[in-house]
């Protein structure tokens, strides 16, 4: 297993806020009575529904990503809200180099038990610094759940700052032109929302490549950092 990364002044965030306080209440509790499969996944699903989505979902990642891996120089790869790590472990093993960031410490700790070859750190989307910058931003089904704009958008711009030039950001979150609230958990933000959010800083819209299973809407958005 690779060393943990420790939380140190590199993943030091603002103070929390009552709703980061909230968020990551609700995160420990799922993450503490639910396994990697389905505390990461989606509420309803049965575990061999799980195993498809997380199957389906893997494999477009790969058709994003590229199906190369080069021993001797990785791709650097950072899950951001990684949960219990079950995709930044797939990716792992896939060779690449994998940091795997979650804001819950519930969640670390299940994953750094699990190991498998991600380094795991403690940390928030806006709060993570890296001494290096990635090949491969991924925030899947995780900035859905941030409801509060203003951190939607810090969290797009942190993210944003550690893709490398010619790098990708990959974002998941329905394809829509309506933004939607469901429940108290979950905000669907508009693609032309993240459009405006990125270009700004960089980061030129390739596509939008749907999850493609059964009724679920959400699927990835593929951003390029092109200056
Ligand atoms: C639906 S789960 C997805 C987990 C993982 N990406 C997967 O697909 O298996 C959402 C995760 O995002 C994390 N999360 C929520 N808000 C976060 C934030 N602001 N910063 C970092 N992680 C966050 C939660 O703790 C939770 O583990």
């Amino acid at each position: 297993m690779a060393d943990p990364i420790t939380t140190d002044d590199r993943t030091t965030t603002s103070a929390p806020t009552a709703a980061d306080d909230r968020t990551r209440a609700y995160w420990n509790t799922r993450h503490r009575e639910q396994d990697d499969l389905t505390a990461g996944g989606h509420i309803g699903l049965d575990r061999p529904g799980h195993e498809i989505f997380y199957a389906l979902r893997l494999g477009t990642l790969l058709t994003l990503i590229g199906d190369l891996s080069n021993p001797p120089s990785p791709l650097f790869v950072l899950d951001a809200g990684c949960g219990e790590g079950r995709l930044a472990r797939a990716l792992s093993r896939c060779g690449h180099r994998v940091d795997a960031i979650d804001t819950s410490s519930e969640a670390i700790a299940h994953a750094r038990a699990k190991g498998g070859g991600p380094r795991y750190a403690e940390a928030s989307l806006t709060g993570w610094r890296s001494p290096w910058l990635y090949d491969v931003v991924l925030c899947v089904d995780v900035l859905l759940h941030v409801r509060d704009d203003a951190q939607w958008a810090a969290s797009l711009r942190n993210l944003a700052s550690l893709v490398r030039v010619t790098g990708r950001l990959i974002v998941s979150d329905e394809d829509g032109h309506a933004r939607t609230a469901l429940g108290d958990s979950i905000v669907h933000r508009t693609t032309a929302a993240y459009r405006s959010a990125l270009q700004p800083l960089g980061l030129h819209h390739t596509l939008s490549k749907p999850y493609g299973f059964r009724e679920n809407p959400v699927g990835f958005h593929v951003f390029t950092r092109i200056r």
